[in-house]
């Protein structure tokens, strides 16, 4: 007998087109069952311990934010006060604001402050459907800060009912400590941190910032490769602001995504498609540091390569805790169809994580981590530039409160 049978929904699998009149049956977290509601093996009441009527709402997968920096200390109001006046991302930057401000708030912070400061900011997630969320380090900067910042991720995870994956975030900005002195930031990461991190379980995959205003492609290489000979994953933030070669960085060394992607060239997106590299669209950084160029969408939906779509939340360049209007901009900034960002925080996000064999689709054997949603079709992802609200969210298996 199976825990949970949910009938009379309409499932968005992201494998098959949209299946009418359909059953899903869950077991021990999973995913036990899933069809015609007509081919059920049996009476419903026969099949499960408890029949939930899914009233013929659309069933999806549980979203996925596969890209944010969700645990910082302070805010970046005043930075934005200078924008206003002209001042870019990048020039604020290079005036010694931008990430190392939230540097200095975060590093006050102990492990139950860092959580504390997230908590509304991953619950603001959780209530538009969100099962998984990947959280980056990335504003300690210095070892003992980092690993503190990966294991309030994890806390996070404990206290909230939803996923969470961790991510080094490793290289994003030099340490004050470290000014004119880069080699030796790169050598404590790869020598330091990332054994530690590997060492602790704290991460998943390792992040860099690959910029002109951040990190050479030849210092995230040594970085990528250390996490790699670590057993680690490893992701990239690549091209945002200048073409860099830092997607196609991410290709060679067989990373699980290269997010950002604005400046991305032809023969970067060519090796991504070769190699498998997910890229990760974050149109609300794209709005909110006024950026014209658009990430080459056409040519990689051309090329094959799989498109995710993510928050990016932090509090430089992308406040925003909603994937409703995440998606919503992907579709007005990027045009990705309305099927195309619902694969974006599911599937593909799935994928960014490496989690495809698990998780970001309805299929026998995944996760049952699902919603169900009070929208005429799946045309209605990103039609509407608010927050998108689930009327029911299951995550492994169980109903969320
Ligand atoms: O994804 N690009 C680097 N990291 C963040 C911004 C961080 C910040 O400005 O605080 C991003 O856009
Ligand atoms: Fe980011």
């Amino acid at each position: 007998m199976w825990d949970a049978l949910w009938t009379g929904i309409e499932a968005a699998t992201m494998d098959l087109a949209t299946m009418d009149n359909a059953a899903l049956a869950v077991h021990d977290g999973r995913i036990a069952w899933l069809g015609p509601e007509s081919r059920l093996p049996g009476p419903p009441a026969s099949l499960a311990r408890a029949v939930h009527a899914g009233g013929g709402r659309l069933a999806t997968p549980g979203l996925i934010d596969c890209h944010t920096h969700l645990l910082f200390g302070g805010d970046r109001a005043a930075e934005f006060a200078r924008r206003a006046e002209g001042m870019s991302y990048a020039a604020i930057t290079a005036a010694g604001g931008g990430i190392r401000s939230t540097v200095a708030a975060t590093r006050s912070l102990d492990e139950a402050q860092l959580v504390a400061a997230a908590l509304p900011r991953a619950r603001a997630l959780m209530a538009e459907g969100v099962t998984t969320v990947e959280v980056k380090s990335g504003y300690a900067l210095d070892v003992e800060g980092e690993l503190r910042l990966l294991r309030a991720a994890r806390a996070l995870g404990r206290e909230l009912d939803v996923e969470v994956v961790p991510t080094l975030l490793a290289l994003h900005a030099l340490p004050p400590e470290h000014a004119g002195d880069r080699a030796g930031w790169v050598r404590r990461v790869v020598h330091e941190l990332v054994p530690a991190a590997a060492a602790g379980r704290l991460a998943i995959s390792v992040d860099v910032f690959c910029e002109g205003i951040a990190f050479s492609v030849d210092e995230c290489a040594q970085v990528l490769e250390a996490a790699r000979a670590y057993g680690l994953a490893t992701r990239v933030h690549a091209d945002q602001l200048t073409a860099m070669g830092a997607a196609g960085l991410a290709a060679r060394l067989g990373a699980l995504s290269a997010d950002h992607v604005e400046y991305t060239t032809d023969a970067d997106i060519a090796a991504m498609a070769a190699a498998g590299t997910v890229a990760v669209l974050l149109p609300a950084s794209y709005v909110v540091t006024g950026e014209t160029r658009r990430p080459p969408v056409a040519a990689m939906r051309a090329a094959g390569v799989p498109m995710a779509v993510a928050t990016d939340c932090n509090p430089g360049t992308a406040p925003c805790t909603s994937p409703g209007v995440v998606m919503a901009l992907a579709r007005a900034h990027f045009g990705l169809t309305a099927l195309e960002v619902l694969a974006g925080m599911t599937v593909h996000a799935a994928r960014a994580l490496g989690l495809a064999a698990t998780h970001g689709r309805l299929a026998v054997g995944m996760r049952a981590d699902f919603c169900l949603w009070d929208l005429p079709s799946v045309d209605h992802f990103g039609y509407w530039l608010s927050p998108v609200h689930p009327a029911v969210v299951v995550r492994a298996g169980r109903v969320r409160a």
